[in-house]
């Protein structure tokens, strides 16, 4: 019996031992799924800033165009009090498939929206809604079910407060979800900055939605192009 407890003990600990692979984004495997970022349920959102909400969600949107990654657009009841899209994530995407659900909460529950996922023939998504633990995390669960390779920018997903974010983020990687940043999802696609798309289109697209980063370049670039090194700045790289 003991040994029995042992065995069994020995056989539950396995998944967590071979939990440890983790597939990396590839931009060829990839489609980008645009999730009920819609103008009302915006507003539900307390966890991030408008501010930065809003660039995060159009950021997300523009890397299905960055990197050329079929995208899905979807709304849940956008005639009701959700709203639509906002247009500048419309205005991005004027020809991608765009499926407004008229019920279902989770959009893998809708038939024409499995089909579109299905049409990518990709087998990694990368996702982001409103919001993370309805939205995102219900359908990441059931693309996991359905075998594919799910990457959840939490960045561009919002929820009424972190304690709800930081739960549902769990419970997407108890399932096998990996949940990243937005510049971990941009670093990842691009792999090399010698690539293409690499520098000559990342840092302009960085610069418009990370500025940590554009001004980073932006300041490596004045001082290259008209930088004077002031008395003391020298010698200070020792
Ligand atoms: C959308 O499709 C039209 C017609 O094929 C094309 O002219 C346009 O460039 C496309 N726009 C984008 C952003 O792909
Ligand atoms: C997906 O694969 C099927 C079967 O190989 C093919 O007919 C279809 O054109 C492919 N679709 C895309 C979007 O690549
Ligand atoms: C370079 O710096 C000098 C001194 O600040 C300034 O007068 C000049 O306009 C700058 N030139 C360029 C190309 O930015």
């Amino acid at each position: 019996m003991l040994a029995f407890k042992t065995l069994a003990l020995a056989l539950s600990l396995l998944p967590g031992i071979f939990a440890a692979s983790a597939p990396r984004i590839d931009k060829d495997k990839a489609a980008l799924l645009v999730v009920d970022h819609q103008v009302g349920l915006f507003e539900l959102v307390q966890d991030i800033n408008p501010v930065e909400f809003r660039n995060n969600i159009v950021a997300h949107a523009e890397l299905g165009f960055l990197f050329n990654l079929p995208t899905i657009l979807t709304t849940s009841a956008e005639t009701g009090p959700n709203g639509p899209l906002p247009k500048e994530i419309t205005r991005l995407h004027p020809n991608a498939t765009f499926v407004r659900r008229n019920g279902e909460v989770n959009a893998w529950s809708n038939e024409e929206f499995r089909a579109a996922v299905k049409a990518t023939n990709k087998s990694q998504i990368i996702l982001a809604g409103i919001t993370t633990d309805v939205c995102t995390a219900f359908l990441a669960l059931s693309l996991i079910d359905e075998g594919y390779e799910v990457f959840a920018n939490a960045d561009a997903s919002g929820t009424f407060n972190k304690a709800i974010a930081d739960g549902a983020n769990d419970r997407m990687r108890g399932a096998g979800v990996q949940v990243l940043s937005f510049w971990a999802i941009v670093c990842e696609l691009m792999r090399d900055w010698r690539n293409t798309p690499g520098a000559a289109e990342v840092l302009p697209f960085l610069d418009k939605y990370l500025p940590a980063y554009g001004y980073l370049a932006r300041g490596h670039a004045a001082a290259t192009t008209n930088g004077t090194i002031l008395p003391g700045q020298g010698s200070l790289n020792g």
